[in-house]
């Protein structure tokens, strides 16, 4: 740590030690993410409000989408009582909380993370909010799940993810609030930041669970790889990368019309 530590006290008096250079999130212990408020430790990243933007695409696909359907064995159509959504890469459980509170709709929510610690805080954040659509899960990517069954029932409607995608060699160069404070297992993406990504989609190819929409966000600098992998992986579906509020490229959406 580049700093040497510091006193603050919190609105209740509360006596909090803290590094200069850490991120006042954390010494609060709370963030605000779609108009809810989370916990936050430096277990967890701390929830960026661009990435609110996944959790509209999400609320914006479903009103679209009023009626899910699968086909049967015996080929008819049924129509689904819930949407199946999962959350890769959940930190503080922020986009899936905000998710189920916000749908207007059932739905069941698997929220995964590698991070035990990170789904300890997620945990809590569910508890605070009274969520009782998610579960969560400590898995590497989608690697513990099982394949697409023949019926289909377990096929996600949509894969939303805020997977870590900064290039290894910028890590260093990150602001020290960010690079000495918020977990390394959340930020590093491998050398060009697309690592998790690529796996994610292999994985999601190999168990066949690919869902009708996948939403990821980006770096800004991640446009052209990030169309060509899906792309790659995904040839027969339709990708589109859409600017944040700053109008930098921010989320990947990838449509499968199969
Ligand atoms: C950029 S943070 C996003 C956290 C939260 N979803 C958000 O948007 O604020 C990425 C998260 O992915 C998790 N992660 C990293 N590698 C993973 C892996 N191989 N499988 C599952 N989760 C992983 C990290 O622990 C971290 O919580």
């Amino acid at each position: 740590m580049r700093n040497g530590p510091v006193t603050v006290f919190d609105k209740e008096g509360n006596l909090i030690r803290g590094q200069i250079d850490m991120p006042p999130q954390y010494l609060r212990g709370w963030v605000e993410f779609y108009k809810l408020k989370f916990k936050v430790t430096p277990d967890v990243l701390i929830p960026r409000p661009e990435t609110e933007l996944l959790v509209d695409e999400v609320l914006n696909w479903v009103s679209a989408n009023p009626k899910i359907k699968y086909p049967l064995k015996d080929h008819r159509d049924q129509v689904k009582d819930h949407y199946s959504i999962i959350d890769v890469g959940t930190g503080s459980g922020c986009i899936a909380t905000s998710i189920a509170k916000n749908l207007k709709r059932r739905c069941h929510i698997m929220a995964i993370d590698i991070s035990k610690a990170a789904l300890d805080i997620a945990q809590e954040n569910l508890k605070k909010h009274r969520v009782s659509e998610v579960f969560l899960l400590e898995c590497d990517l989608l690697s513990t799940l099982s394949p697409l069954t023949k019926s289909g029932s377990n096929r996600p409607d949509i894969i939303v993810t805020n997977l870590p995608y900064i290039p290894n060699h910028r890590i260093d160069y990150l602001d020290p609030s960010v690079r000495d404070f918020e977990p390394r297992i959340a930020l590093q993406g491998g050398p060009d930041g697309f690592d998790l990504y690529r796996r994610l989609f292999s994985e999601m190819k190999e168990k066949n669970l690919i869902p009708k929409l996948f939403i990821g966000e980006i770096d800004e600098t991640q446009e052209e790889i990030a169309l060509q992998e899906a792309k790659k992986y995904f040839p027969e579906a339709k990708s589109e990368v859409k600017k944040d509020l700053a109008k930098k490229p921010r989320i990947i959406l990838i449509r499968f019309t199969f």
